[in-house]
């Protein structure tokens, strides 16, 4: 009798660890379904469409995503537009992992949304996220930028986050972020690209993130880890990897992102075309490496005659890890009277706002085009308003110092 319900017990116990175990790898295979790496992007008209990446564990599972109009984030059956997207895959030495990209057109100008995205199961999606689109007609807009982010743990890629907390502080309008490069320090490393998303989620779910491609980025002509992390604009460059070279307007800016690490050439026929088709009157560039920077790229020389040509008002840099800003430049030279304001379209400035991250460089030597050049070993940020005819560019530091105003007025 009592060896019985000794039976009886072990069997119990037994059941029991099995329902936990099998409970626990139902937990893990929902966890697998989870998007994470939610980034949003411009992809076509700002106005009317908005495009969506994220990753899965599981590589095969679907690409849905909702949408509703309001700020609500409800998502009842009979207001909501539901999209499947695209999956893919993408392996590393460590795993296969689901790729989904989604895109929503035909929207209204200057209107709030709410969305999330998942696998198609209902207790697969995102955490919903509210976005506006660019109103019909905007005088003023705000956008951030920042570089370089390039970490390799979890702590490095809280500085990252810390960054943009900050720079979403002192600019709570802002409509989109310009990363300048090299996201991560191993392109390969999803680990690194789970940190940098994950710290940059509550910003990048709501507002696009439109990314440059760096030296970490594009290794030996191979961006695949970048480029499946993005769902950008797919009108750059010839021979081009697709996402690495793309221009986009917001308000009365056109936006020009040029990949420094290959196709140089290609691109400069592009860059040319793109720059005379546009006639918005401002014209902002964001590449990584400098051509005006700590150092100057050389290889770029024939881009920047093209700055020139067209009047490009500002560069975006990255690559050097140290905070640096040109006095105003045409043909190489010097223009203006060398206080911090540029009229008229008299020259270019470029700017390379330190990192957002944790690495920073000594810094270089100064050249002749250096208006403003120090290493202050703190993580930075940029935020640039556009405002009727002025461009105000303002750099803080992590703790919302202002070291660096000038402004541009046409
Ligand atoms: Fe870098």
């Amino acid at each position: 009798m009592r060896l019985q319900k000794e039976v009886i017990w072990l069997l119990l116990i037994g059941l029991l660890i099995l329902t936990i175990v099998i409970g626990l790898e139902w937990m893990k295979a929902d966890q697998r379904k989870k998007p994470k790496s939610l980034v949003m992007t411009f992809i076509d008209d700002a106005k009317t469409s908005r495009a969506f990446t994220w990753y899965t564990d599981n590589s095969n599972v679907s690409s849905v995503l909702q949408i509703v109009k309001g700020s609500e984030l409800k998502f009842d059956k009979e207001l909501v537009t539901t999209i499947t997207g695209i999956t893919s895959t993408i392996a590393s030495s460590q795993q296969v992992q689901g790729v989904h990209k989604a895109k929503v057109s035909n929207l209204e100008p200057g209107t709030t949304y709410s969305y999330r995205v998942g696998s198609g199961g209902d207790k697969d999606w995102s955490k919903p996220a509210i976005f506006t689109t660019e109103a019909r007609s905007l005088n003023e807009f705000t956008f951030i930028n920042v570089t370089d982010s390039q970490g390799i743990t979890e702590e490095d890629f809280i500085l990252w986050g810390k960054t943009l907390n900050k720079a979403f502080e002192i600019f709570p309008t802002a409509q989109f972020i310009i990363h300048n490069g090299d996201m991560t320090e191993e392109s390969d490393d999803d680990k690194a690209w789970d940190h940098f998303f994950s710290e940059a989620e509550p910003w990048v779910s709501q507002v696009p993130l439109m990314p440059v491609t760096g030296n970490h980025d594009e290794v030996d002509g191979v961006a695949d880890h970048f480029t499946s992390h993005f769902n950008l604009p797919n009108n750059g460059a010839e021979n081009s990897i697709e996402g690495t070279s793309y221009s986009f307007d917001y308000g009365s800016a056109h936006f020009v992102i040029l990949n420094t690490e290959s196709n140089i050439k290609e691109q400069t026929t592009w860059l040319e075309e793109d720059l005379a088709a546009t006639e918005l009157p401002w014209k902002i560039v964001a590449m990584h490496r400098g051509a005006y920077g700590g150092n100057m790229n050389k290889k770029v020389g024939d881009w920047v005659s093209i700055f020139d040509q067209y009047k490009v008002d500002l560069v975006l840099q990255g690559h050097n890890h140290e905070y640096s800003r040109s006095y105003p430049l045409r043909d190489g030279e010097i223009v203006g009277d060398g206080d911090n304001m540029i009229n008229d379209h008299e020259g270019t400035v470029y700017v390379v706002t330190n990192t957002a991250g944790q690495k920073f460089n000594e810094q270089k030597g100064n050249q002749f085009y250096h208006q403003v050049h120090f290493q202050n070993e703190k993580q930075m940020f940029a935020g640039v308003q556009i405002k009727g005819d002025s461009l105000t560019f303002q750099a803080y530091d992590k703790d919302g110092e202002k070291l660096d105003e000038f402004v541009i007025h046409h």
